[in-house]
């Protein structure tokens, strides 16, 4: 990746459900928009590594004109503070999850992906153990945080 090119980690606790489906919202809106970003997603815990993103995910957002092709779990890595411009969490949990293990020098890069003001919320809620209802909640989030996020890339290019 050049070394110019914004990067973007979103993370949430299982990088099965949220952070996945940002992923993919992402990455069609940069592709639409003629952005390029290197986008990324990953877990605070490594419950499900390597493992596809939830069915009930990849349904809604397959839904919705996402694709889930080739993304796999992984767990956050101390690495990953550095290598990435913005590290955006989806809930509270996650940013002091991802703030215990983020040195000093990188903590400005880690916020909540509702932070960029496109969205009344400011989180995006867990919906492992609901129905679809909250998987198409999570997603209708996701993507107003996307337009949101878009914009503060637009404004500070
Ligand atoms: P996510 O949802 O953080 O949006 O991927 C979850 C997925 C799995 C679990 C919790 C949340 N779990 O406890 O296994």
């Amino acid at each position: 990746m050049a070394a110019n090119t914004t990067s973007v980690l979103f993370v949430c606790l299982g990088n099965i459900c949220r952070s996945p489906s940002a992923e993919a919202v992402f990455k069609k809106k940069a592709a639409d928009m003629g952005l390029i970003l290197e986008i990324d997603s990953a877990g605070t815990a490594g419950y499900h590594k390597g493992v596809a993103p939830d069915k009930r995910s990849q349904a809604v957002g397959m839904e919705r004109g996402y694709s889930f092709k080739g993304l796999k779990c992984r767990k956050v890595v101390v690495q990953d503070f550095e290598k990435f411009d913005y590290i955006l969490g989806m809930d509270n949990q996650n940013i002091e999850n991802l703030l215990k293990d983020c040195p000093e020098e990188f903590q400005h890069k880690v916020s909540l992906l509702l932070s960029f003001g496109a969205s009344e919320e400011q989180e995006v809620p867990d919906p492992y153990y609901g129905g679809k209802g909250g998987f198409e909640y999570v997603l209708d989030l996701i993507e107003q945080g996307a337009d949101g996020f878009i914009e503060h890339l637009k404004s500070t290019a």
